[in-house]
């Protein structure tokens, strides 16, 4: 039994038909593998659906460019390709400039090297900075990550805490900053919450107290905007296997402004990142530019589908994409307030959509054998502790009318998941 009121089912129906009916984007989502069955998806934001398209890019890479030309592919496209698609994806959805993205190992590796290198630059300009500041709710392999480098290079991390249907806000990142800090490691959409940072304020709050900043950006690549130069980003990476649709484990992105490529020393010291590949020399001398932030052979295979979706953000326009997010996340918190709120279900995740990415969480004791329960359904959210249903709303892949039949399918698990306790 639901309490699910018949009438405002009807209100909302007619709401997501008028939605669907209005939004630009409507004929895209049939461009995925998938979207004329009745599953629904809520989580893209953890591993995008595929295009269609892509499927005939990865056939025809085996017969035409690895079947092909094979060895050759290296000197023809392989060995620009990171660069390439970094350009690409600097240019459609992280508001970069050509030559300061290129796609590398998993976002793991790469802050990795990228907070290592950060901290010793920091460091070697003045010794007093040897503090990381990172979140207390950050994504695990962002503290472990944090962690590791403090014990390893004699540093030190300052924790922000920040709430947990929120994130960390100007004052919180301002009491935490200070002459000790070397380097701060945000996420711009909180994995948990959904909360959307101010990126380019807290970029500022970081660079006022002498220190670099990573950002995080695996929650906001291809589905809220990015501006990287504009907001003078230091560092960044992102996953895309989650709104670029790159499959799984495709690899990372990583950003460096300019400025500091060539003031940078990244830890993994491999040939792929060095000045001449193929002298083989006796030493090893980082190349200039982004280069020098790879190590090993890239995975090109990995990197090809995300090039279908490039090109999708390339047509639509990433502001388009983040005006449907921020209608199918408005619409989501609108049915949870009508339907779930009355079982005591609450939203954990902001509510003014402009403090928002493009996922909510909905909060309930029960929520993670609900998720079990809705996977054997074909409606598939995910389960973030504590007793959050994460649902992620992949705006160029997702309808309305799928919003809000996976929500009345949360709605019965829930009840059934009470009736049961
Ligand atoms: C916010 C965030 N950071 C980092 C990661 C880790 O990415 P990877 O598994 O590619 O290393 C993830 C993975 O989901 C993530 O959501």
């Amino acid at each position: 039994m639901t309490s699910a009121d018949p009438l405002a089912v009807k209100t909302l129906a007619d709401e997501a038909s008028a939605l669907d009916a209005a939004d630009p984007l409507r004929d895209r989502r049939d461009l995925f593998v998938g979207a004329e069955t009745s599953l629904v998806y809520f989580d893209g934001n953890s591993l995008g659906r595929p295009l269609q398209a892509t499927a005939g890019r990865l056939a025809r890479f085996v017969q035409e460019e690895w079947g092909g030309r094979l060895i050759r592919g290296w000197d023809e496209s392989w060995m620009q390709l990171p660069f390439d698609i970094g350009d690409a994806l600097g240019r459609t959805a992280l508001g970069a400039a050509p030559g300061q993205t290129v796609i590398g190992d998993s976002t793991t590796v790469l802050l990795y090297k990228l907070v290592r290198a950060a901290f010793d630059a920091a460091v070697a300009a003045d010794p007093a900075r040897v503090e990381i500041v990172v979140d207390r709710d950050n994504f695990p392999t962002d503290r472990y990550i944090v962690e590791g480098i403090a014990a390893e290079r004699g540093g030190r991390v300052r924790w922000v805490e920040a709430p947990l249907d929120a994130g960390v806000d100007a004052d919180a990142l301002r009491s935490a900053v200070g002459p000790a800090t070397a380097v701060v490691v945000l996420s711009h959409v909180a994995y948990r919450s959904g909360y959307l940072a101010d990126a380019a304020a807290l970029t500022r709050i970081a660079h006022d107290a002498g220190a670099l900043i990573v950002w995080d950006l695996c929650h906001s690549a291809g589905s809220v905007p990015v501006q990287a130069d504009a907001w003078e980003f230091d560092l960044a990476v992102g996953c895309t296997y989650k709104y670029l649709n790159g499959g799984p484990g495709s690899p990372a992105f990583a950003y460096l402004a300019t400025r500091l490529q060539d003031r940078l020393a990244q830890p993994i010291q491999g040939w792929m990142g060095a000045d001449d590949v193929f002298a083989m020399g006796p030493a090893y001398r980082p190349a200039h530019g982004m280069r020098r932030f790879l190590s090993g052979t890239p995975p090109i295979v990995g990197m090809l589908a995300m090039q279908d979706t490039l090109a999708l953000l390339d047509e639509v326009g990433i502001e388009a994409v983040r005006d449907k997010s921020v209608a199918l996340t408005s619409f989501a918190v609108r049915v949870a307030d009508a339907q779930l709120a009355p079982l005591g279900v609450t939203v954990a995740s902001p509510r003014d959509p402009s403090a928002r990415g493009g996922h909510v969480t909905l909060s309930h004791p029960a929520m993670r054998a609900v998720t079990a329960r809705l996977w054997t359904q074909d409606v598939i959210p995910d389960y973030r502790d504590p007793g959050g249903l994460r649902i992620g709303l992949s705006p160029l892949s997702t309808s309305f009318a799928e919003t809000l039949a996976g929500l009345e399918s949360v709605a019965v698990a829930v009840s059934a998941a009470q009736a049961e306790a």
